[in-house]
């Protein structure tokens, strides 16, 4: 079916709400399957939100030989893991400036075969391709998450589109 015009723009955002890790990991591998090369995904949301934990799902998602390798980086700025496509981790919590982000190489990494999961993306907004997948994370309960999902261009529609349950 083709959806008309308006339809389109009215799914570039959604919501999906979880109530267990389990729900989030389905949610994480529901993504997976509409990733491509140079996909990028900026998950914002407090500490504790559930952005590593999605980070894995997607992970385990792209059959990563064992997700337990994905965790917060304590002093890594930027983690890559074999996959079906390269994944590449960054984590901008302790990035004190954009400049280091660039610095790291980004903007090569967002035009390369795998995908990015940035961590804190907000901290380094700016610096992102606009055609992005945009995750904020919100705590609802001890073990309740709420997603919202925001597609910034063409490219990342439909992965916001098979998204939903
Ligand atoms: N529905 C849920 N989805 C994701 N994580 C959850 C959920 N319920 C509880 N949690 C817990 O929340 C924590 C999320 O931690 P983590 O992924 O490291 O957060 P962040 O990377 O955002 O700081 C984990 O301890 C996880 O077990
Ligand atoms: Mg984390």
């Amino acid at each position: 079916m083709r959806l008309a015009h308006g339809d389109l723009l009215m799914s570039d955002s959604i919501l999906v709400n979880t109530s267990t890790e389990l729900e989030t990991d389905g949610l994480g591998r529901r993504l997976a399957v509409r990733l491509f090369p140079g996909a990028v995904i900026g998950l914002v949301g407090p500490l504790g939100a559930g952005k590593t934990r999605l980070v894995r799902a997607i992970a385990s998602g792209l059959d990563i030989a064992d997700a337990r390798v994905v965790n917060s980086p304590t002093f890594v700025l930027i983690q890559e893991y074999a996959a079906r496509l390269p994944i590449y981790h960054f984590d901008a919590y302790r990035l004190k400036s954009d400049a280091e982000f660039l610095d790291l190489g980004a903007h090569e990494y967002f035009g390369g075969q795998g995908v990015c999961l940035i961590e804190w993306a907000d901290r380094v907004a700016s610096c992102l391709p606009d055609d992005r997948l945009t995750i904020a994370i919100e705590i609802t309960g001890a073990t309740s998450r709420r997603f919202h999902l925001t597609a910034g261009g063409p490219r990342h529609q439909a992965i916001v589109l098979t998204a939903e349950a």
